[in-house]
């Protein structure tokens, strides 16, 4: 029998202004890892021992924002592409902080197929890291996200919707990011408790939208080319909303409407939209 094994976890990190606590082990270098603090660079993710080091690092960093290209900017809010072979270390030390909010997540140091989206809000100071979502960049599998993270700290305000809404957008530069015509993308599995949360929302509002737009009887198969929802999403989707039933062995779909007063009522509470006309192939920076 293996003994069992206790795994020193960091408690809190500090990062840019804030102090966060953590929510699981993430595999940093043991000699980090036994430490009850980390401190990193808010720009380049860089993790430290010490408050002295990360002054002094400051001073020499010389980044202001994330590495990559600005591939998305409305007024303060930007996506960053950042390249898992081009910016190794960066998308090692993200992945790295992803795996201190979240329990199952693998990936840590085989960052090369993939691309992070990382998105920030600008300040004098700089592009102040708020979350990302990543892909891999040949998928087979059609997940159109491998791993997304919001900081705890700026979490419940819209910004995990945004950044599933983006990874949804129509991104084609060098690989096929997302929807190919026909292709339907769904996350990597298993989601995470959070991670299921905000997709029901997401998926219940794209349901939803794409029926009110479109006033018209429409099928699953439909559905699943205006959304890009797999058939499987969508049908779960509107079985979790109560819109499908079965009439002489063929299913029919039907409007709730507490369903669409919810819908409603929730797309006057946010504003953070995604506006594809705010996305640049050729980087502002
Ligand atoms: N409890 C209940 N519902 C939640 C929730 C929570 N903690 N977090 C999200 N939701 C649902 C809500 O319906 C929410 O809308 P509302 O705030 O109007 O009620 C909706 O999802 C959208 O939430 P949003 O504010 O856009 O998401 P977020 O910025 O908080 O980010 C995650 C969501 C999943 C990215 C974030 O929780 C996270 O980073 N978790 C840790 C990492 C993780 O688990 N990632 C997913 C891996 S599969
Ligand atoms: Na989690």
């Amino acid at each position: 029998i293996a003994p069992s094994v206790s795994i020193a976890r960091i408690n809190t990190i500090q990062i840019g202004k804030y102090e966060i606590d953590t929510w699981y082990a993430s595999p940093y270098p043991e000699e980090y890892n036994r430490l009850k603090k980390l401190y990193l660079c808010e720009f380049c993710l860089k993790y430290m021992k010490s408050e002295f080091t990360l002054e002094r690092h400051s001073h020499k960093c010389g980044f202001t924002h994330p590495p990559g290209d600005e591939i998305y900017r409305d007024k303060s809010i930007s996506v960053f592409e950042v390249d898992g072979r081009k910016n190794k270390i960066y998308c090692q030390n993200l992945c790295l902080l992803a795996k201190t909010f979240l329990d199952h997540k693998t990936l840590y140091y085989d960052v090369e197929p993939f691309l992070f989206y990382v998105m920030t809000e600008k300040d004098e100071y700089g592009y102040h890291f708020i979350g990302y979502f990543s892909k891999e960049k040949r998928c087979h599998a059609n997940n159109n996200v491998s791993c997304i993270l919001t900081l705890p700290i700026f979490q419940r305000k819209g910004y995990g919707n945004f950044l599933i809404d983006f990874s949804e957008t129509e991104l084609t530069i060098g690989y096929l990011l997302s929807k190919k015509e026909g292709v339907c993308g769904s996350p990597e599995r298993p989601l995470s408790d959070l991670g299921l949360l905000s997709y029901r929302y997401y998926w219940r509002n794209t349901v939803l939208k794409t029926l009110l737009e479109n006033m018209r009887p429409m099928s699953i198969h439909d559905m699943t080319i205006i959304t890009r929802m797999t058939a499987d999403d969508i049908v779960r989707t509107l079985s979790e909303l109560g819109m499908i039933y079965k009439k002489d062995d063929e299913y029919h779909i039907r409007i709730n409407q507490a369903a669409v007063k919810e819908y409603v009522e929730t797309q006057k509470k946010k504003g953070l939209k995604v506006n594809p006309s705010h996305l640049r192939w050729s980087p502002f920076l």
